[in-house]
């Protein structure tokens, strides 16, 4: 009620404002620029607030005789995996966890990669892992999201965790990206229950997920893909509207209700540098808060990781004693 409120406010101060601004042009130049900037939903605020929380959990674990141990198989050579998990191993480190990476060659033969899988599902010692996405052609036939051990399913990919989510379970593992959307969205005072949400892109990792974890928290969604007729119809009526497809700088202003807030889920690659999803610049006539990229979802996502790892490790200490 008060964030519809809030939104009303400003939409009505934008439109008198523009009023105004026909007459006196240059002295409220500036006064424009900041009503019309939207709320920008920084990582980093809300890791800085929780990381210490997190770093007590750690501590505790070890204490209670489980070090936090998070071990992470990487195949191949793709930049951007390797940097992602250079991301998660600094994480680990900031908080106290160990962190162990198993790089192998890109060809390495299945039943080594299968062996090496088996090792750390029975290590007694590794408390969290996962196979970074994506791996060589000649293993995508193996389905290595579900030979994780779910109990050490830190990705939360495992049939066993979907199953949770689909049931409306959304106090165990989540997989990463959505659980870190649901708590930028939630740290940053924005209503997720009753809300018109649109997502755009349907993967396993994000879209699919995080539409049932929405669901589940009392939203009303939509979930839209590559198929969809007309994309703008949905988008133009969303009160949040989180793309996740891929597509460098495709969803600008035109796509978007005045007051709505927007979640760039998107890494794109282009001449430029990294850019999301979103035309940052167009959107912002329109949003009342926006992800930067980099900085939004990205660190948000490695944050979530690590609260899973810190549940998995929970929960396998309590099946012990
Ligand atoms: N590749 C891109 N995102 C992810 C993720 O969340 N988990 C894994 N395992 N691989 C990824």
């Amino acid at each position: 009620m008060v964030h519809s409120l809030a939104i009303a406010g400003i939409i009505v101060a934008r439109q008198v404002l523009g009023q105004y601004l026909l007459k006196f042009p240059v002295k409220l130049k500036e006064i424009k620029l900041v009503l019309s900037m939207p709320k920008l939903l920084k990582a980093k605020d809300i890791i800085d607030a929780e990381l210490p929380r997190l770093t007590q959990k750690c501590h505790e674990l070890e204490q209670r005789g489980l070090k936090p141990n998070l071990n992470v198989v990487l195949v191949g050579d793709n930049p951007a995996s390797h940097s992602y998990v250079k991301n998660k191993k600094r994480m680990c480190e900031k908080i106290g966890a160990q962190f162990v990476l198993h790089h192998l060659a890109s060809d390495i033969p299945e039943t080594e990669f299968l062996n090496l899988l088996g090792k750390i599902n029975n290590d007694k010692a590794v408390t969290g892992c996962f196979v970074q996405l994506p791996i060589p052609k000649h293993l995508q036939h193996l389905d290595v999201t579900q030979m994780i051990n779910p109990t050490k399913d830190v990705d939360g990919f495992h049939l066993n965790t979907v199953c949770d989510l689909y049931l409306g379970n959304l106090d165990k593992v989540i997989p990463c990206t959505p659980k870190g959307i649901i708590t930028m969205l939630r740290k940053n005072n924005i209503q997720i229950e009753g809300a018109d949400i649109v997502i755009i892109g349907r993967s396993h990792i994000v879209g699919k997920p995080l539409s049932l974890i929405l669901e589940g928290l009392n939203a009303t969604v939509t979930l839209c893909h590559s198929r969809t007729k007309d994309l703008k119809k949905h988008t133009r009526s969303a009160d949040i509207v989180i793309s996740a497809v891929g597509r460098a700088e495709f969803l600008n202003a035109d796509y978007l209700k005045d007051g709505s807030t927007v979640i760039d889920v998107g890494i794109n690659k282009t001449d430029k540098g990294l850019v999301g999803d979103v035309d940052f610049a167009s959107a912002t006539e329109k949003a009342i808060a926006i992800t930067p990229v980099p900085g939004g979802v990205g660190p948000m996502t490695v944050f979530s990781l690590m609260e899973n790892l810190l549940m998995t490790t929970e929960t396998i200490l309590k099946e012990r004693s």
